[in-house]
Protein backbone atom coordinates (compact mmCIF):
# COMPACT_ATOMS: atom_id res chain seq x y z
CA UNK A 1 0.00 0.00 0.00
CA UNK A 2 1.39 3.68 -1.05
CA UNK A 3 1.86 5.69 2.17
CA UNK A 4 -0.49 8.87 2.00
CA UNK A 5 2.27 11.21 0.13
CA UNK A 6 5.27 12.18 1.70
CA UNK A 7 5.81 15.81 0.69
CA UNK A 8 6.18 18.31 3.66
CA UNK A 9 4.71 21.33 0.96
CA UNK A 10 2.03 23.88 3.02
CA UNK A 11 -0.69 22.64 1.03
CA UNK A 12 -3.00 24.97 2.76
CA UNK A 13 -1.00 27.99 1.94
CA UNK A 14 -0.68 26.74 -1.92
CA UNK A 15 -4.16 26.17 -2.55
CA UNK A 16 -5.53 29.64 -0.85
CA UNK A 17 -9.43 30.91 -1.34
CA UNK A 18 -9.04 32.73 -4.92
CA UNK A 19 -5.55 31.90 -5.11
CA UNK A 20 -4.21 28.99 -6.46
CA UNK A 21 -0.10 28.45 -6.30
CA UNK A 22 1.33 27.55 -10.07
CA UNK A 23 3.17 24.51 -8.73
CA UNK A 24 -0.30 22.85 -8.23
CA UNK A 25 -0.08 22.91 -12.37
CA UNK A 26 3.35 21.95 -12.94
CA UNK A 27 5.27 19.82 -9.53
CA UNK A 28 5.48 16.37 -10.51
CA UNK A 29 5.58 16.02 -6.17
CA UNK A 30 2.54 17.86 -5.73
CA UNK A 31 1.47 15.80 -8.72
CA UNK A 32 2.57 12.13 -6.64
CA UNK A 33 0.60 13.62 -3.11
CA UNK A 34 -2.47 14.62 -5.15
CA UNK A 35 -2.82 10.98 -6.20
CA UNK A 36 -1.92 9.32 -2.57
CA UNK A 37 -4.42 11.54 -0.62
CA UNK A 38 -6.68 12.65 -3.04
CA UNK A 39 -7.48 10.00 -5.98
CA UNK A 40 -6.48 6.87 -3.59
CA UNK A 41 -7.73 7.86 -0.58
CA UNK A 42 -10.88 9.32 -1.26
CA UNK A 43 -14.45 9.11 -3.77
CA UNK A 44 -13.49 8.84 -6.89
CA UNK A 45 -16.05 8.44 -9.88
CA UNK A 46 -15.38 5.03 -11.59
CA UNK A 47 -18.85 4.20 -13.53
CA UNK A 48 -22.43 4.67 -14.34
CA UNK A 49 -24.81 1.82 -13.79
CA UNK A 50 -25.92 1.55 -17.46
CA UNK A 51 -22.28 0.66 -18.67
CA UNK A 52 -22.79 -2.56 -17.08
CA UNK A 53 -26.33 -3.81 -16.66
CA UNK A 54 -25.85 -7.56 -16.39
CA UNK A 55 -23.78 -10.05 -14.82
CA UNK A 56 -20.67 -10.91 -15.93
CA UNK A 57 -20.46 -7.37 -17.50
CA UNK A 58 -17.30 -5.29 -16.70
CA UNK A 59 -15.70 -1.79 -17.96
CA UNK A 60 -11.79 -1.00 -17.38
CA UNK A 61 -10.92 2.63 -16.36
CA UNK A 62 -8.71 4.06 -13.99
CA UNK A 63 -8.70 5.92 -10.51
CA UNK A 64 -5.59 8.39 -10.86
CA UNK A 65 -3.02 5.53 -13.17
CA UNK A 66 -3.77 3.23 -11.20
CA UNK A 67 -6.00 0.70 -13.84
CA UNK A 68 -9.07 -0.74 -12.65
CA UNK A 69 -12.23 -3.24 -13.65
CA UNK A 70 -15.74 -2.46 -12.25
CA UNK A 71 -17.57 -5.75 -12.96
CA UNK A 72 -21.03 -7.10 -11.79
CA UNK A 73 -21.01 -10.78 -10.43
CA UNK A 74 -23.60 -13.14 -11.17
CA UNK A 75 -25.34 -11.63 -7.64
CA UNK A 76 -25.66 -8.37 -9.27
CA UNK A 77 -23.11 -7.08 -7.33
CA UNK A 78 -20.80 -4.18 -8.22
CA UNK A 79 -16.77 -4.68 -7.74
CA UNK A 80 -13.81 -2.39 -8.26
CA UNK A 81 -10.82 -4.08 -8.24
CA UNK A 82 -7.36 -3.32 -9.42
CA UNK A 83 -6.96 -4.42 -12.73
CA UNK A 84 -3.24 -6.18 -11.88
CA UNK A 85 -2.67 -9.80 -11.86
CA UNK A 86 -1.99 -11.38 -8.47
CA UNK A 87 1.30 -13.51 -10.03
CA UNK A 88 3.61 -11.06 -11.62
CA UNK A 89 1.66 -8.11 -12.56
CA UNK A 90 0.59 -8.32 -15.75
CA UNK A 91 -3.38 -6.07 -16.38
CA UNK A 92 -5.90 -8.75 -16.73
CA UNK A 93 -8.48 -7.55 -19.00
CA UNK A 94 -7.60 -5.59 -22.11
CA UNK A 95 -11.00 -4.12 -23.12
CA UNK A 96 -12.83 -0.76 -22.11
CA UNK A 97 -16.21 -3.05 -22.18
CA UNK A 98 -17.26 -6.31 -21.84
CA UNK A 99 -19.16 -9.66 -20.63
CA UNK A 100 -18.14 -12.63 -19.95
CA UNK A 101 -17.32 -15.39 -17.04
CA UNK A 102 -13.64 -14.76 -15.99
CA UNK A 103 -10.79 -12.61 -16.26
CA UNK A 104 -7.89 -14.71 -18.37
CA UNK A 105 -4.42 -13.47 -17.39
CA UNK A 106 -2.60 -13.32 -21.03
CA UNK A 107 0.83 -14.07 -19.91
CA UNK A 108 0.89 -17.47 -18.32
CA UNK A 109 -3.51 -18.18 -17.65
CA UNK A 110 -4.49 -17.07 -14.28
CA UNK A 111 -8.11 -16.90 -14.21
CA UNK A 112 -10.18 -14.92 -12.21
CA UNK A 113 -13.78 -14.73 -11.54
CA UNK A 114 -16.19 -11.51 -12.09
CA UNK A 115 -15.64 -10.93 -8.41
CA UNK A 116 -12.44 -10.96 -8.39
CA UNK A 117 -11.70 -14.59 -7.23
CA UNK A 118 -8.63 -16.93 -8.48
CA UNK A 119 -10.51 -19.86 -10.31
CA UNK A 120 -7.51 -21.48 -12.17
CA UNK A 121 -3.95 -20.96 -11.82
CA UNK A 122 -2.05 -21.54 -15.15
CA UNK A 123 0.20 -25.41 -15.39
CA UNK A 124 -0.58 -26.00 -11.66
CA UNK A 125 1.62 -28.82 -11.35
CA UNK A 126 4.53 -26.70 -11.72
CA UNK A 127 3.95 -25.54 -7.74
CA UNK A 128 5.11 -27.31 -4.97
CA UNK A 129 2.70 -28.04 -1.79
CA UNK A 130 2.64 -24.50 -0.34
CA UNK A 131 4.08 -22.48 -2.93
CA UNK A 132 1.10 -20.67 -3.67
CA UNK A 133 -2.41 -20.43 -1.95
CA UNK A 134 -5.04 -19.46 -4.43
CA UNK A 135 -7.55 -18.18 -1.77
CA UNK A 136 -5.18 -15.37 -1.16
CA UNK A 137 -4.27 -14.35 -4.42
CA UNK A 138 -7.80 -12.51 -5.72
CA UNK A 139 -8.22 -9.48 -7.36
CA UNK A 140 -7.48 -6.79 -4.74
CA UNK A 141 -10.53 -4.98 -4.16
CA UNK A 142 -11.30 -1.06 -3.42
CA UNK A 143 -11.85 0.14 -0.22
CA UNK A 144 -15.21 1.08 -0.48
CA UNK A 145 -17.89 0.94 -3.20
CA UNK A 146 -20.76 3.11 -3.01
CA UNK A 147 -23.47 4.75 -5.69
CA UNK A 148 -26.13 7.13 -5.79
CA UNK A 149 -28.67 7.10 -8.81
CA UNK A 150 -26.51 4.66 -10.72
CA UNK A 151 -23.55 6.93 -9.88
CA UNK A 152 -20.49 4.43 -8.81
CA UNK A 153 -17.64 5.76 -6.51
CA UNK A 154 -15.09 4.06 -4.86
CA UNK A 155 -11.93 4.74 -2.45
CA UNK A 156 -9.02 2.94 -3.50
CA UNK A 157 -6.48 2.03 -0.40
CA UNK A 158 -8.84 3.40 2.46
CA UNK A 159 -12.25 3.74 3.69
CA UNK A 160 -12.96 7.45 3.20
CA UNK A 161 -13.28 9.69 6.05
CA UNK A 162 -17.03 10.73 5.05
CA UNK A 163 -19.57 8.52 3.59
CA UNK A 164 -20.82 9.10 -0.08
CA UNK A 165 -24.01 10.42 1.21
CA UNK A 166 -22.04 13.04 2.85
CA UNK A 167 -19.76 13.67 -0.13
CA UNK A 168 -22.53 14.33 -2.13
CA UNK A 169 -24.59 16.44 0.30
CA UNK A 170 -26.54 19.39 -1.55
CA UNK A 171 -25.01 18.33 -4.97
CA UNK A 172 -27.81 14.82 -4.74
CA UNK A 173 -31.01 17.16 -5.61
CA UNK A 174 -28.52 18.60 -8.90
CA UNK A 175 -28.26 15.11 -9.77
CA UNK A 176 -32.13 14.42 -9.17
CA UNK A 177 -32.78 16.97 -11.26
CA UNK A 178 -30.85 15.48 -14.23
CA UNK A 179 -32.10 11.95 -13.97
CA UNK A 180 -35.35 13.50 -13.38
CA UNK A 181 -34.90 14.19 -17.45
CA UNK A 182 -36.20 10.71 -18.16
CA UNK A 183 -39.80 9.27 -16.94
CA UNK A 184 -38.48 6.27 -15.67
CA UNK A 185 -35.27 8.27 -13.49
CA UNK A 186 -32.85 6.46 -15.36
CA UNK A 187 -30.45 7.07 -18.29
CA UNK A 188 -28.09 5.08 -20.19
CA UNK A 189 -24.30 6.56 -20.39
CA UNK A 190 -21.68 6.15 -23.14
CA UNK A 191 -23.87 3.57 -25.50
CA UNK A 192 -24.58 6.51 -27.64
CA UNK A 193 -20.83 6.89 -27.78
CA UNK A 194 -17.42 8.60 -26.01
CA UNK A 195 -15.12 11.17 -27.13
CA UNK A 196 -11.60 10.69 -25.68
CA UNK A 197 -9.86 14.20 -25.35
CA UNK A 198 -5.99 14.33 -24.46
CA UNK A 199 -4.79 17.74 -23.78
CA UNK A 200 -1.67 19.20 -22.64
CA UNK A 201 -2.23 20.49 -19.03
CA UNK A 202 -2.87 19.22 -15.45
CA UNK A 203 -6.37 17.70 -14.44
CA UNK A 204 -7.46 20.93 -12.50
CA UNK A 205 -7.61 22.68 -15.63
CA UNK A 206 -10.19 20.42 -16.62
CA UNK A 207 -11.74 20.17 -12.76
CA UNK A 208 -12.08 24.32 -13.29
CA UNK A 209 -12.60 24.25 -16.60
CA UNK A 210 -15.88 21.92 -16.33
CA UNK A 211 -17.73 24.88 -14.78
CA UNK A 212 -16.45 28.05 -16.20
CA UNK A 213 -18.73 30.75 -16.51
CA UNK A 214 -17.29 34.18 -17.68
CA UNK A 215 -15.30 32.52 -20.93
CA UNK A 216 -17.67 31.63 -22.89
CA UNK A 217 -18.38 35.05 -24.72
CA UNK A 218 -14.93 35.03 -25.88
CA UNK A 219 -13.58 31.48 -26.04
CA UNK A 220 -16.76 30.41 -28.06
CA UNK A 221 -17.36 33.37 -30.31
CA UNK A 222 -17.71 31.33 -33.20
CA UNK A 223 -20.10 28.98 -31.89
CA UNK A 224 -22.57 31.38 -29.89
CA UNK A 225 -22.86 33.14 -33.51
CA UNK A 226 -23.64 29.89 -34.85
CA UNK A 227 -26.18 28.89 -32.17
CA UNK A 228 -27.57 32.63 -31.94
CA UNK A 229 -28.71 31.97 -35.92
CA UNK A 230 -29.87 28.41 -35.78
CA UNK A 231 -31.54 28.73 -32.06
CA UNK A 232 -32.31 32.89 -31.39
CA UNK A 233 -34.39 32.92 -28.35
CA UNK A 234 -32.63 30.09 -26.47
CA UNK A 235 -29.77 31.28 -25.92
CA UNK A 236 -31.49 34.33 -23.48
CA UNK A 237 -29.45 32.38 -20.51
CA UNK A 238 -25.94 33.34 -21.78
CA UNK A 239 -26.12 37.16 -21.77
CA UNK A 240 -28.67 37.89 -18.95
CA UNK A 241 -27.72 37.81 -15.59
CA UNK A 242 -30.06 35.66 -12.57
CA UNK A 243 -28.00 32.73 -12.85
CA UNK A 244 -25.36 31.89 -10.59
CA UNK A 245 -22.56 29.05 -9.51
CA UNK A 246 -22.77 27.26 -6.76
CA UNK A 247 -20.13 25.66 -3.93
CA UNK A 248 -21.95 22.59 -2.64
CA UNK A 249 -19.05 21.33 -0.35
CA UNK A 250 -16.91 18.37 -0.16
CA UNK A 251 -15.23 20.32 -3.46
CA UNK A 252 -18.27 20.01 -5.31
CA UNK A 253 -20.09 22.60 -7.56
CA UNK A 254 -22.63 23.82 -10.10
CA UNK A 255 -22.52 26.27 -13.16
CA UNK A 256 -26.60 27.43 -13.79
CA UNK A 257 -26.26 28.25 -17.85
CA UNK A 258 -29.61 28.38 -18.92
CA UNK A 259 -32.82 28.55 -17.05
CA UNK A 260 -35.73 28.33 -19.63
CA UNK A 261 -38.76 30.01 -19.28
CA UNK A 262 -41.90 27.38 -19.32
CA UNK A 263 -42.52 28.99 -22.59
CA UNK A 264 -39.13 28.01 -24.22
CA UNK A 265 -39.37 24.42 -22.33
CA UNK A 266 -42.75 24.20 -24.66
CA UNK A 267 -41.14 25.11 -27.62
CA UNK A 268 -38.06 23.37 -27.17
CA UNK A 269 -39.73 19.60 -26.10
CA UNK A 270 -42.24 18.02 -27.55
CA UNK A 271 -45.60 17.80 -26.08
CA UNK A 272 -45.35 14.03 -25.61
CA UNK A 273 -42.36 14.10 -23.94
CA UNK A 274 -43.23 17.04 -21.41
CA UNK A 275 -46.21 15.29 -19.93
CA UNK A 276 -44.52 12.12 -19.94
CA UNK A 277 -42.43 13.38 -17.46
CA UNK A 278 -44.94 15.61 -15.98
CA UNK A 279 -46.89 11.84 -15.19
CA UNK A 280 -44.22 10.26 -14.12
CA UNK A 281 -42.81 12.73 -11.64
CA UNK A 282 -45.82 15.39 -11.03
CA UNK A 283 -45.52 18.75 -12.93
CA UNK A 284 -44.12 20.34 -10.73
CA UNK A 285 -40.71 18.63 -10.22
CA UNK A 286 -41.41 17.53 -14.64
CA UNK A 287 -40.87 21.61 -15.15
CA UNK A 288 -38.44 22.16 -12.72
CA UNK A 289 -35.82 19.27 -14.53
CA UNK A 290 -36.99 20.64 -17.72
CA UNK A 291 -36.01 24.59 -17.28
CA UNK A 292 -32.94 23.95 -15.42
CA UNK A 293 -29.55 23.61 -17.11
CA UNK A 294 -26.64 23.24 -15.32
CA UNK A 295 -22.79 22.33 -15.55
CA UNK A 296 -21.61 20.33 -11.81
CA UNK A 297 -18.51 18.85 -10.98
CA UNK A 298 -17.85 16.32 -8.07
CA UNK A 299 -14.51 16.39 -6.83
CA UNK A 300 -12.44 15.14 -8.24
CA UNK A 301 -12.79 13.34 -11.21
CA UNK A 302 -16.29 13.63 -12.25
CA UNK A 303 -18.59 16.39 -14.14
CA UNK A 304 -22.30 16.20 -15.60
CA UNK A 305 -22.53 19.05 -17.95
CA UNK A 306 -26.02 19.31 -19.95
CA UNK A 307 -26.16 15.61 -22.56
CA UNK A 308 -22.53 14.21 -20.99
CA UNK A 309 -20.46 12.32 -18.38
CA UNK A 310 -17.39 14.11 -18.32
CA UNK A 311 -14.32 12.04 -16.88
CA UNK A 312 -11.05 13.34 -15.91
CA UNK A 313 -7.78 11.13 -15.92
CA UNK A 314 -4.99 12.76 -14.70
CA UNK A 315 -1.32 10.93 -16.48
CA UNK A 316 0.84 13.34 -15.14
CA UNK A 317 1.64 16.40 -13.54
CA UNK A 318 1.37 18.34 -17.30
CA UNK A 319 -1.03 15.53 -19.31
CA UNK A 320 -4.48 14.51 -18.63
CA UNK A 321 -6.97 12.26 -20.66
CA UNK A 322 -10.66 13.38 -20.64
CA UNK A 323 -13.43 11.08 -21.64
CA UNK A 324 -17.29 12.52 -22.45
CA UNK A 325 -19.74 9.70 -22.02
CA UNK A 326 -22.83 11.17 -24.19
CA UNK A 327 -26.08 10.24 -21.67
CA UNK A 328 -29.46 8.96 -23.37
CA UNK A 329 -32.52 9.18 -21.50
CA UNK A 330 -34.67 5.98 -21.04
CA UNK A 331 -38.24 5.75 -21.63
CA UNK A 332 -38.54 8.73 -24.05
CA UNK A 333 -39.83 9.26 -27.88
CA UNK A 334 -36.92 8.40 -29.86
CA UNK A 335 -35.89 12.07 -31.01
CA UNK A 336 -35.66 13.56 -27.67
CA UNK A 337 -32.17 11.03 -27.44
CA UNK A 338 -31.43 11.92 -31.23
CA UNK A 339 -31.56 16.02 -30.11
CA UNK A 340 -29.36 15.14 -27.49
CA UNK A 341 -27.09 13.22 -29.26
CA UNK A 342 -26.94 16.28 -32.18
CA UNK A 343 -27.07 19.11 -29.57
CA UNK A 344 -23.46 17.40 -28.11
CA UNK A 345 -21.96 16.55 -31.33
CA UNK A 346 -22.14 20.63 -32.28
CA UNK A 347 -20.73 21.38 -29.24
CA UNK A 348 -18.56 18.96 -27.76
CA UNK A 349 -17.67 17.04 -31.22
CA UNK A 350 -13.75 15.97 -31.79
CA UNK A 351 -14.76 19.00 -35.05
CA UNK A 352 -17.17 20.77 -33.43
CA UNK A 353 -17.94 24.39 -32.50
CA UNK A 354 -17.02 24.32 -28.80
CA UNK A 355 -15.31 21.54 -27.18
CA UNK A 356 -11.86 21.82 -28.94
CA UNK A 357 -11.82 25.49 -28.31
CA UNK A 358 -11.38 24.78 -24.47
CA UNK A 359 -9.00 22.32 -25.00
CA UNK A 360 -6.56 24.38 -27.17
CA UNK A 361 -7.26 26.82 -24.07
CA UNK A 362 -6.25 24.40 -21.25
CA UNK A 363 -2.68 23.73 -23.09
CA UNK A 364 -2.02 27.48 -23.50
CA UNK A 365 -3.02 28.23 -19.64
CA UNK A 366 -0.27 24.98 -19.32
CA UNK A 367 2.25 26.83 -21.03
CA UNK A 368 1.68 30.03 -19.55
CA UNK A 369 2.38 27.94 -16.06
CA UNK A 370 6.14 27.19 -17.25
CA UNK A 371 6.28 30.97 -15.88
CA UNK A 372 7.07 29.63 -12.55
CA UNK A 373 8.14 32.95 -11.18
CA UNK A 374 4.77 34.01 -11.28
CA UNK A 375 3.50 32.52 -8.58
CA UNK A 376 -0.17 32.97 -8.33
CA UNK A 377 -3.23 31.71 -10.05
CA UNK A 378 -6.59 33.93 -9.88
CA UNK A 379 -9.78 32.48 -8.92
CA UNK A 380 -11.06 35.32 -6.76
CA UNK A 381 -13.50 37.02 -9.07
CA UNK A 382 -16.89 37.74 -6.93
CA UNK A 383 -14.93 36.63 -3.94
CA UNK A 384 -15.95 40.32 -2.08
CA UNK A 385 -19.48 39.15 -2.74
CA UNK A 386 -19.93 35.50 -2.71
CA UNK A 387 -23.08 34.99 0.03
CA UNK A 388 -24.43 31.78 1.57
CA UNK A 389 -28.07 30.14 1.03
CA UNK A 390 -30.47 28.93 3.38
CA UNK A 391 -28.93 24.95 2.17
CA UNK A 392 -25.46 26.49 2.91
CA UNK A 393 -23.85 26.84 -0.41
CA UNK A 394 -21.67 29.51 -1.77
CA UNK A 395 -23.09 31.24 -4.10
CA UNK A 396 -22.42 33.45 -6.91
CA UNK A 397 -22.40 35.07 -10.02
CA UNK A 398 -22.56 32.80 -13.10
CA UNK A 399 -19.52 34.63 -14.43
CA UNK A 400 -17.84 34.85 -11.48
CA UNK A 401 -15.46 32.19 -9.65
CA UNK A 402 -17.25 30.56 -6.62
CA UNK A 403 -17.98 27.25 -8.17
CA UNK A 404 -14.24 27.20 -9.30
CA UNK A 405 -13.06 28.24 -5.68
CA UNK A 406 -15.36 25.09 -4.54
CA UNK A 407 -12.56 22.55 -5.07
CA UNK A 408 -9.72 24.00 -3.13
CA UNK A 409 -11.63 23.72 0.39
CA UNK A 410 -11.71 19.63 -0.13
CA UNK A 411 -8.42 19.84 -1.46
CA UNK A 412 -6.97 21.50 1.58
CA UNK A 413 -9.08 19.14 3.79
CA UNK A 414 -7.27 16.15 1.85
CA UNK A 415 -3.66 17.37 1.32
CA UNK A 416 -3.17 19.82 4.18
CA UNK A 417 -5.80 18.03 7.21
CA UNK A 418 -7.40 21.63 7.23
CA UNK A 419 -11.29 22.04 7.31
S1 LIG B 1 1.37 -12.41 -14.80
FE1 LIG B 1 -0.66 -13.10 -14.83
S2 LIG B 1 -0.50 -15.23 -14.89
FE2 LIG B 1 1.54 -14.59 -14.73
FE1 LIG C 1 -15.94 26.21 -22.87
Amino acid sequence: MNAPGKSTRDYADLARTGHTHVSLYTSPEVYQDELDRIFYRSWVYVAHDSEIPNPGDYKTTYIGEIPVIVSRDSNDKIHVMINRCMHRGATVCNSETGSGEKFVCPYHGWEFAPDGELLTIGLPRGYNEGEVNQKELGLVHAAKVDSYRGIIFASLYEVPDITLDEKLGNIKEVIDLYMNLSPTGKIIVGKSGVYKHPYHGNWKIQTEGSVEGYHAIFTHVTALDVMQRKMGGHLKGFTTSGLHGYDTGHGNNVLEIYKHSDEVVHERWSKEYIELLCDAHGETAAMDALRSRFNMVIFPNFAILEYQFRVIRPLSPTETEVRLYHTMLDGVPKEVNVRRIRDHEFFYGQASFGGPDDYSIFGRMQEGYKADTVPWVYLNRGINTETTDEKGNRVGDLTQETQQRAPYYEYRRLMAGVE
